[in-house]
C-alpha cells in the first residue's frame, strides 16, 4: 500500500470537497478536483477560489501562497485522470449509486495500491467497500464543515479495512494538521452519533412554537457556551444532510428520539437546505451559492 501520498484526488466539489481541496492544496499536496461536468469543476474552482481570496482578504494567506496553492489544484471533470493519485477522497451526493458507480469506475483507473476514501457521513461504508475489486483499501476519511477550520477528521475503519491503509491515513491526517479519530463502521460514527440526535431535538423544539430561532439558538450559544446555536447549524451543514443522517440513525436504533422531525422533512422537500440554498430556517438571499452541495 502507499506508504507516501503527495497526490489526491477529491471527487465532488460541493460545500465539503471545495473545502477538503482547499486543506489538501494548502498543505503541499498536488490535488486533483474533480467534478461531473466542466461547468461543475469551473464552479468548484470559484468556490475555492473565493475562500482563499477571503484569506488573503483578511491578511491570513500572503498572495504568493494562495497562487502557490491554486497552482497545485488541477480542476477537471474526467476521472481518467486519476491514474497517478496516491489517494482518493470521494465527496459526492450521498446515493449508494452514485458512490458505487465511482468506486467501480476508479478501481479501473487508479493503481492497484491507491487509498480510495469516502467522505459519506450517512452511508454504511462498508457497502461502499464492499462493492469494489479491493474492499482492503477503502477507508472513509470524514471532515467537518468547514473543512477548512475544523480540526476532527474521523477516519472509519470497515471489517474489511487493511489495518496499514486506515494507519497511512490517520498520519496523512495528522500531517494536514488534523486531529483524526479512529472509528469503526457504525451509523452516525461518532461526531455524527451526538450531534445529529441534538440537532434533531432542537428542530422539533422550534417546531412546538414555544421558542422563537433567535432564542433558541441563543439558549444554545450563550447557556451552553456551544459556537453556533442548532438551527444555525443545521443551516451550515444542509438540512438534507441532516435528515439522511437522521433517518440512518433511526434505521440503526429505532430510538424516537432519532426520527427526523416533520419540519425538517417539510424543508427539505420545499428546497430550503440551508446556506447553500440561500435559505434554510435562516434566510442567506445574500451569499446564497458561496458553496452549495
Ligand atoms: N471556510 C473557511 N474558513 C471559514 C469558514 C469557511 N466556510 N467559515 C469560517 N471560517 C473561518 C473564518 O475565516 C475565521 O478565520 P480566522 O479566525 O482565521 O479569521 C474562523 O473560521 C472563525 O470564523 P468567524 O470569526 O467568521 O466565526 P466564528 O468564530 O463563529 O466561527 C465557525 C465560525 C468556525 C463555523 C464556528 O461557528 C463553528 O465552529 N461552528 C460549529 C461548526 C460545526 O459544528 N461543524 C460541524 C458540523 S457536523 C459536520 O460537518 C459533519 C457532517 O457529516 C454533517
Amino acid at each position: 500500500m502507499v506508504s507516501h501520498i503527495n497526490k489526491v484526488a477529491v471527487i465532488g466539489l460541493g460545500t465539503m470537497g471545495a473545502g477538503i481541496v482547499e486543506v489538501f492544496a494548502k498543505a503541499g499536496h498536488e490535488v486533483y478536483a474533480v467534478d461531473g461536468s466542466t461547468e461543475l469543476a469551473e464552479r468548484g474552482k470559484g468556490f475555492v477560489t473565493k475562500s482563499l481570496d477571503r484569506a488573503v482578504a483578511k491578511g491570513k494567506l500572503a498572495e504568493a501562497d494562495r497562487d502557490a496553492t491554486l497552482a497545485r489544484i488541477t480542476f477537471t471533470a474526467e476521472l481518467a485522470d486519476l491514474a497517478d493519485a496516491d489517494l482518493v477522497v470521494e465527496a459526492v451526493p450521498e446515493r449508494m449509486e452514485i458512490k458505487h458507480l465511482i468506486f467501480t469506475a476508479l478501481d479501473d483507473i487508479v493503481r492497484p495500491d491507491a487509498v480510495l476514501a469516502s467522505n459519506t457521513s450517512s452511508l454504511l461504508l462498508t457497502e461502499i467497500a464492499a462493492g469494489t475489486a479491493h474492499p482492503e483499501r477503502v477507508v472513509g476519511m470524514h471532515f467537518f464543515n468547514p473543512a477548512p477550520v475544523l480540526a476532527l477528521v474521523e477516519v472509519i475503519e470497515t471489517v474489511l479495512a487493511d489495518p496499514q491503509v486506515v494507519t497511512a491515513v490517520r498520519e496523512l491526517a495528522l500531517n494536514l494538521g488534523k486531529r483524526p479519530v479512529v472509528v469503526g463502521d457504525r451509523a452516525g460514527f461518532v461526531a455524527n452519533a451526538l450531534l445529529i440526535p441534538y440537532l434533531a431535538r432542537a428542530i422539533a423544539l422550534y417546531q412546538t412554537g414555544k421558542v422563537s430561532r433567535e432564542d433558541l439558538d441563543n439558549a444554545a450559544r450563550v447557556g451552553i457556551g456551544l459556537p453556533m446555536g442548532p438551527l444555525t447549524l443545521s443551516d451550515l451543514v444542509g438540512l438534507d444532510v441532516v435528515r439522511e443522517v437522521c433517518e440512518v440513525m433511526y434505521d440503526a436504533t429505532k430510538r424516537p428520539s432519532d426520527a427526523s422531525p416533520a419540519l425538517l422533512k417539510q424543508l427539505v422537500l420545499a428546497g430550503r437546505l440551508g446556506r447553500k440554498t440561500g435559505r434554510g430556517f435562516y434566510d442567506y438571499a445574500a451569499d446564497a451559492g458561496a458553496g452549495a452541495a
